[in-house]
């Protein structure tokens, strides 16, 4: 079977190093690889995000964000998750074949509860929409970080249930496949918990200058004195270095912490020249995007309009699977 990726990127606030090293740079490696889908997830927004002007901004923002990283508009496809309105109607579809106790139990759910977000039946929704999102292009491997399993898990119960339900000898839907590195499972921010906006613990991707000085100093370390030895794989910041380091680096400042005389701020100093190099270019090419608006949104529409060809193709078997009857032609 054709290998097809497919992907979401959030939307909903500025992207930081935990979504890059967590999904995006695996997105991004993909693309030389197999056909790929990847969108920026504003109906999922919608869960959470109330301010059209700001699900606006981030939505354009995400878009500069992957370009800027190296995202190439000629390998793979970049668009905008509303773009493709098909998907409301397959989250309908799937929503009518999901028990709500399954919905109950996920994971994400809970925790956007437990941080006090409105439970609207979107939230609740939202791993339907998601299986949606990657079915109706046919996605096979998806690549995301690894909070993301019990939605994939999800995803592939659905497309069994569809399949069982309505086209057992000819299933529509393949079952995919995560992709989840177990190298960058968890990435700490600057609290130590995982790094996540909602925890207003990250460091963001272009944070530069004076900005990123203060989000890097303030990383909570012990309180190992300087001359001391410490411990680096106990340590926030030794976490965030082993990210940007190439071997040789991160040998050296393994030793520099074990032998002692190496302190936490020496650590955060590097941390931060490591940063600022590692985006560097990344920085440059967003500069310039920002100048190009019109660039930006005709590899959007280019995207969009490649994503939804992909999309009427599944739809179009579906609505014959389902009997749902199309009267008015095309
Ligand atoms: N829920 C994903 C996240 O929080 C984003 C997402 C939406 C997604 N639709 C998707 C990821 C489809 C993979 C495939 O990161």
């Amino acid at each position: 079977m054709k290998t097809i990726v497919v992907s979401g990127i959030q939307s909903s606030g500025v992207l930081h190093i935990g979504n890059y090293f967590g999904a995006m740079r695996q997105h991004i490696a993909l693309q030389d690889k197999h056909e790929s889908y990847y969108f920026i997830v504003n109906y999922h927004a919608m869960t959470t995000v109330r301010d059209a002007d700001a699900l606006h901004r981030h939505t354009l923002d995400a878009a500069v964000t992957y370009l800027a990283l190296g995202f190439d508009p000629e390998k793979s496809n970049l668009f905008v998750q509303s773009d493709v309105p098909e998907l409301a109607e397959l989250t309908w579809i799937f929503m009518c074949l999901t028990p709500v106790s399954h919905l109950y139990k996920s994971v994400t759910y809970k925790d956007k509860i437990a941080q006090g977000l409105s439970p609207n039946s979107g939230l609740l929704g939202y791993p339907v929409l998601q299986a949606a999102d990657i079915l109706i292009y046919g996605g096979t491997l998806v690549p995301v970080g690894a909070d993301q399993k019990q939605h994939i898990e999800m995803t592939r119960n659905i497309a069994q249930r569809f399949n069982t339900a309505y086209c057992v000898d000819d299933p529509i839907f393949p079952v995919p496949e995560p992709y989840i590195l177990d190298s960058v499972a968890i990435i700490p921010g600057i609290d130590g918990r995982k790094m996540s906006k909602s925890y207003g613990n990250t460091i963001g991707i272009f944070d530069e200058g004076a900005t990123l000085k203060k989000r890097i100093r303030s990383i909570v370390t012990d309180s190992t004195p300087l001359e001391d030895p410490k411990d680096p794989d106990s340590d926030n910041v030794f976490a965030l270095i082993k990210l940007f380091a190439d071997k040789d680096q991160e040998a050296e400042i393994r030793e520099a912490y074990v032998r002692g005389g190496y302190g936490y701020g020496h650590a955060k100093k590097r941390l931060i020249s490591m940063i600022t190099d590692y985006f560097g270019e990344a920085r440059e090419r967003r500069q310039d995007l920002i100048k190009h608006p019109d660039y930006v949104l005709d590899v959007l529409r280019e995207g969009g309009r490649r994503g939804r060809e992909q999309a009427k193709r599944f739809m179009d078997r579906v609505r014959s699977a389902t009997g749902l009857m199309t009267t008015y032609g095309e």
